[in-house]
């Protein structure tokens, strides 16, 4: 019986993958920040609730050694917990600069040390971080969710040659927009209309944003990306790598076969 180890499991992606995981007969540690709402994991036998936000280490340390004394070994790590952020940078203040990347992406890579020698005295592992299409592809007043997310892609990519040499496999899940809490409760919007200069430029793209939001494509339910994910634990592949989502998939390829100024004023021209 396997095992995997999730942050942010209270909602969305991760809450449809501790339910995927858990269905398939995987030992689940769900882990999140307010454990003691959590009223539908705690009756399921083999998924374990535990308290971790990737902001405090302690809680960190504490909830990984619980899932280990449970659960004995654990085979892998899915770094989930995230949020975004969307206005205009001029109007961000420094706090919340460095909390998009404290969650996003210290966190992440906390989370990831501390795993990393129970995964090395296992001689085995794998890490499956949650990046996003906006890990590769951009959208306006975006900008510091989606440095956080290309932050998560470069790490993942780097520490994947050193975590092979100790057969620690690394996978990279590239979801489009998912329905999920994360556009609601987890974005945090700095948009300020003192700010004279900026208003033509920001109500049109929060208006072409609301047109996009409203199409009843828009966005993919989480249960495709606990599938993904899923298949990236167990295709016994060394495929990177899971792009989820039409759009996701339309987007990276137009960005990666168009001629990047051509891109730009693509991408631009469809929000004003
Ligand atoms: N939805 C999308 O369109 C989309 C697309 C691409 C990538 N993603 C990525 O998918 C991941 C999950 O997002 P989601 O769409 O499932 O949104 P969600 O339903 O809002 O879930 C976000 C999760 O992250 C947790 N979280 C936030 N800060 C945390 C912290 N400091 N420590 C621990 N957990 C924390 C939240 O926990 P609380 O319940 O405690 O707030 C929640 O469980 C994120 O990394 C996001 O960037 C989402």
């Amino acid at each position: 019986m396997k095992t995997i180890f999730i942050t942010g499991a209270s909602s969305g992606i991760g809450r449809a993958t501790v339910n995927h995981f858990a269905e398939r007969g995987w030992n689940v540690v769900a882990t999140m920040r307010s454990p003691e709402q959590e009223t539908e994991f705690i009756t399921i036998d083999n998924v374990l609730v535990l308290r971790l936000d990737v902001e405090k280490e302690d809680t960190i340390q504490t909830a990984l050694a619980e899932a280990i004394q449970r659960f004995g070994k654990i085979d892998v790590l899915l770094n989930n917990a995230g949020y975004g952020t969307m206005g205009l940078i001029e109007v961000a203040t420094d706090e919340q600069i460095r909390r998009q990347f404290e969650v996003n992406v210290f966190g992440l890579i906390h989370m990831t040390k501390a795993m990393l020698p129970h995964f090395r005295s296992n001689q085995e592992g794998m890490l499956i971080n949650i990046s996003s299409m906006g890990g590769k592809v951009t959208f306006p007043t975006m900008s510091l969710y989606h440095s956080s997310k290309f932050a998560v892609e470069g790490f993942s990519e780097s520490v994947s040659y050193e975590l092979a040499s100790q057969n620690i496999k690394v996978k990279l899940i590239e979801p489009g927009a998912i329905n999920t809490d994360f556009g609601g409760r987890s974005m945090e919007f700095f948009f300020n209309d003192a700010l004279e200069d900026y208003k033509p430029f920001t109500t049109a793209f929060l208006g072409k944003l609301g047109e996009m939001e409203k199409q009843p494509s828009y966005a993919s339910p989480p249960e495709i990306v606990a599938e993904t994910i899923y298949q990236a634990a167990t295709d016994g592949t060394s495929q990177f790598r899971y792009v989820v989502g039409e759009d996701a998939k339309m987007l990276i390829h137009m960005k990666e076969n168009t001629n990047e100024e051509e891109y730009l004023t693509n991408i631009a021209q469809h929000f004003s």
